[in-house]
């Protein structure tokens, strides 16, 4: 549960007016499309991208996190900036942010520190923990993209976050002071993108499998998004199933009737070499009552999750598909139950030879996301023991979700989340396309960046 013991915060819980609509509160300027860098951390498994804030500016790292509402950063150690403002509890502004409390501090104003003021749940996503902090406003700036290069910063100068406090940072990558959020809530960052620049609000995710190289993100374009070495257009070659909203939110602290931010997707059977395998396709839809059940898709989880039930048939599958390949299991490295020994894997352009795993969308049989061993398998052991592990974990026998997708299984794809058309797009393993998510050219080209 959250921890809502504070020392510096009187704060009380209010029921919020909302008074519809509101009026918008941003600059308008032209649409304009923009990136993020995005890095994985070797030990955590974390994604962290830099992002300027503040002013004067500030390198911020950030750990980011697919599915969370608002963007939170530490404001309790080294925040200074000349241009922060507070939000005032009765503000239109903290209605639409739903706010559910108002805080006020009995210290010097700073940032986080002020009276009358808008506050939200700031939640760590690895570690479940909550606190109670101030919504703040101030400036963000990101490089523009023609799709090709990453352009000239673009100043956001009244985003809108959530401070927090310190101790919220533990089990969070090193040097990390905060979350970039991309759920599908109104304030995470490619919302608050497509309202200052009048953008549609869709971004596109392109996870490295590395972590001595850069993946990236694009956000406010349906594209190009153009990867070397032969500067293959990904947006051209997607495709799309829905994205399905969850009518209950499961952020720790959350109000009746909230849905969920989080990105869920109708996965309606899985194949392994394609053939589908035998489970509860009961589990396979969200119960609207509970927000229990359904496929959904994590970049903090490093590894796809599923139910005990779904786990085993599909682990059997993968098994029986495995041996007639003639390769025999060994010993597992927890926490993953499937390896075979090294030397008898072969290797292909997409990773070891192993059965793919399709999850079919919808229904259709046409449409499907196929799992390479790029994507299915890590490999892991002691030098001279090497094994491949399916990256697939068993999440016991009734968890929230049943599907989760988790970060491996996205890695050096792309994916397309078109949450203005609720669909997602996606490109299933770019090594199939001869390139990879680390293949955006980070060099800045200033004559590139409005004039293709
Ligand atoms: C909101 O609260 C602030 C500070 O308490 C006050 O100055 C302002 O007049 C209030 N605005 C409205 C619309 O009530
Ligand atoms: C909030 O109001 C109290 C009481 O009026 C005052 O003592 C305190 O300094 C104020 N806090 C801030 C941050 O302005
Ligand atoms: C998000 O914004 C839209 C458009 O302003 C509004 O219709 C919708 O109710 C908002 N959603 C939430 C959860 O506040
Ligand atoms: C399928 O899963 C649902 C939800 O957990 C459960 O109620 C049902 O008994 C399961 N059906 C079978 C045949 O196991
Ligand atoms: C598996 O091993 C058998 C017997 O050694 C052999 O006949 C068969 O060709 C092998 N299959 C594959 C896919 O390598
Ligand atoms: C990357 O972009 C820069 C700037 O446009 C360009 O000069 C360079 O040739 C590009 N690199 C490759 C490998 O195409």
């Amino acid at each position: 549960m959250a921890l809502l013991s504070t020392s510096n915060f009187f704060f009380f819980f209010s029921l919020i007016f909302f008074f519809p609509p509101y009026s918008s509160y941003f600059a308008v300027s032209l649409p304009t499309a923009l990136l993020i860098p995005i890095t994985k951390g070797l030990s955590t498994l974390q994604y962290t991208t830099i992002i300027k804030q503040r002013t004067p500016l500030k390198p911020t790292k950030l750990v980011l996190d697919l599915g969370a509402s608002f963007n939170w950063v530490n404001c309790q150690k080294n925040y200074q900036s000349s241009t922060y403002k507070p939000i005032f509890c009765n503000s239109s502004l903290c209605a639409s942010l739903k706010s559910l409390a108002c805080s006020n501090c009995y210290e010097p104003p700073r940032p986080g520190c002020a009276n009358d003021s808008c506050a939200l749940f700031p939640e760590n996503s690895v570690t479940r923990d909550s606190t109670i902090g101030d919504a703040l406003i101030d400036a963000i700036a990101l490089p523009t993209t023609d799709g090709y290069n990453p352009g000239r910063l673009v100043l956001i100068s009244d985003f809108v976050f959530s401070c927090s406090r310190t101790f919220l940072l533990k089990g969070l990558a090193k040097g990390v002071a905060g979350v970039a959020a991309l759920g599908r809530s109104n304030f995470s960052l490619p919302a608050q993108i497509s309202t200052t620049f009048s953008s549609q609000y869709l971004f596109a995710l392109c996870l490295s499998g590395s972590s001595s190289s850069t993946g990236v993100a694009f956000l406010g374009t349906a594209g190009p998004y153009v990867f070397l070495p032969q500067q293959v257009d990904l947006s051209k070659s997607l495709i799309y199933t829905s994205l399905i909203l969850n009518p209950v939110s499961d952020t720790v602290i959350t109000y009746y009737g909230q849905p969920s931010d989080e990105y869920f997707i109708g996965v309606t059977a899985v194949k392994v070499n394609g053939k589908a395998v035998q489970l509860n396709e009961t589990l396979l839809a969200i119960d609207d009552e509970t927000g229990f059940g359904g496929t959904k898709m994590s970049t903090v989880v490093p590894y796809t999750t599923m139910e005990s039930s779904i786990y085993e048939v599909f682990t059997e599958a993968f098994i029986s598909e495995a041996a007639a390949l003639n390769l025999t299991v060994i010993k597992p490295v927890k926490p993953f139950n499937v390896c075979f020994p090294v030397d008898e894997v072969g290797s292909t352009r997409v990773g070891p030879a192993v059965p793919t795993v399709d999850l079919v969308m919808e229904q259709k049989e046409n449409v499907f996301w196929r799992i390479f061993g790029a994507n299915s398998m890590v490999k892991l052991g002691e030098e001279g023991e090497e094994m491949w592990c399916l990256a697939f974990v068993d999440s016991g026998r009734n968890p929230r979700t049943s599907i989760l997708i988790g970060a491996h299984q996205m890695e050096d794809n792309l994916l397309q989340f078109d949450v203005g058309s609720k669909r997602l797009g996606f490109s299933s393993s770019l090594l199939l396309k001869q390139t990879t998510c680390s293949n955006f050219n980070f060099t800045s080209s200033s004559s590139s960046s409005n004039n293709r």
